[in-house]
């Protein structure tokens, strides 16, 4: 669907790249032309990511373990790429979460969460963007997000509070950076199969049944899916798109207060039949 050269000479690092919508994402830029690294917190995980997506584009990929949570660790990171020449695209895609009744969570696990979603993505974002505006060059940030930052929701709310954060960072940025040629924008992705966010969130496979029964197109989004519009959003072609949260999710968060869709979904053909207009005879 794009051109093969969309994002030649871009060089993009994408946190949390290792593994699942990461990965998906890094291989499609590669694909595209890009120059990607990656990062995460395990070095194996990472190593085997780089080799075969190496392996799989013949892209030039480079990958260094560095926990986001870490100002000095990112600052580091973020100098090493530098000195190999400025990057074009941050993509803000770390993250941690877990299913949990919020009364029972230890402060250390609101740090956890609020540590990698939020503050990763400050430390990463004011590392490229103060550079970006030293050299007086633009940037572009993608930040990934969910659907329940307006809303909130309930036992996720570590990472709903932090989520939230780095939406609000995504708009306040856009404008206030915007003249001096950064954009920033987020997508807010829906239930996609990977086994970082499946594992924590779905723990039965019937649970998995019934999410997509809920979504209004039957079933979940794709990895291939999520990186495809990550490539339009950090391409050049999306150069008026700012401070923008690209929800895609099969059109889901939209039912929230459609009380009868579920309802709608469980009717017999008889019973609609039943609801259907009777003919009201005036009486004479
Ligand atoms: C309650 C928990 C917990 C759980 C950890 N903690 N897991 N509390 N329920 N299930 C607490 C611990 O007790 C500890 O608190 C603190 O959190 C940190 O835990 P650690 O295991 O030491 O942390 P760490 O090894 O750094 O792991 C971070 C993590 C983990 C967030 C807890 O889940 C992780 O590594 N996640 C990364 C990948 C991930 O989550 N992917 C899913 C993204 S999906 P104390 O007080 O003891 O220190 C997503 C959106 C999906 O974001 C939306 C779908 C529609
Ligand atoms: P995932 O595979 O678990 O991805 C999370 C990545 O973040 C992992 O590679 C992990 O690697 C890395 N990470 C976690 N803590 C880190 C830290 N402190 N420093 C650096 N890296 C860290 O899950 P995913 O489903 O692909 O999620 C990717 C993004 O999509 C996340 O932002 C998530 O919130 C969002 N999202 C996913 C879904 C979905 O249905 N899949 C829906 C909505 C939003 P290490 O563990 O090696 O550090």
């Amino acid at each position: 669907m794009f051109q093969k050269d969309l994002l030649q000479g871009k060089r993009i690092l994408i946190t949390g790249g290792g593994t699942g919508l990461g990965k998906a994402t890094a291989q499609r830029f590669l694909e595209l032309g890009a120059e990607v690294y990656i990062c995460g917190r395990r070095q194996e995980i990472l190593a085997a990511a780089e080799q075969e997506l190496r392996e799989r584009t013949g892209g030039k990929i480079h990958s260094r373990p560095c926990d986001v949570r870490d100002a000095a660790a990112v600052e580091e990171m973020i100098e090493i790429v530098w000195a190999e020449g400025p990057l074009d695209v941050l993509m803000n895609n770390a993250a941690g979460n877990f299913l949990a009744r919020t009364e029972e969570l230890s402060l250390g696990a609101f740090q956890s969460v609020i540590g990698i979603v939020l503050m990763g993505t400050l430390h990463t974002t004011m590392g490229c963007g103060r550079r970006w505006l030293a050299a007086g060059r633009g940037g572009v940030v993608l930040n990934v997000t969910t659907t329940y930052t307006t809303t909130g929701s309930a036992y996720v709310v570590p990472s709903a509070v932090a989520k939230a954060g780095m939406q609000a960072l995504t708009r306040s940025l856009a404008v206030e950076w915007g003249d001096r040629g950064i954009r920033m924008n987020a997508i807010a992705p829906g239930p996609i199969p990977t086994e970082g966010a499946f594992s924590r969130l779905l723990p039965r496979p019937e649970l998995e049944e019934a999410a997509k029964k809920r979504n209004p197109l039957g079933r979940f989004g794709t990895m291939e899916e999520f990186a495809n519009l990550a490539a339009f959003l950090v391409s050049d072609g999306a150069g008026y798109v700012n401070g923008e949260v690209v929800t895609m999710d099969g059109g889901e968060w939209l039912q929230g207060a459609g009380e009868f869709t579920a309802l709608g979904r469980e009717l017999t053909e008889k019973e609609w039949e039943m609801m259907r207009p009777k003919k009201i005879v005036p009486k004479a």
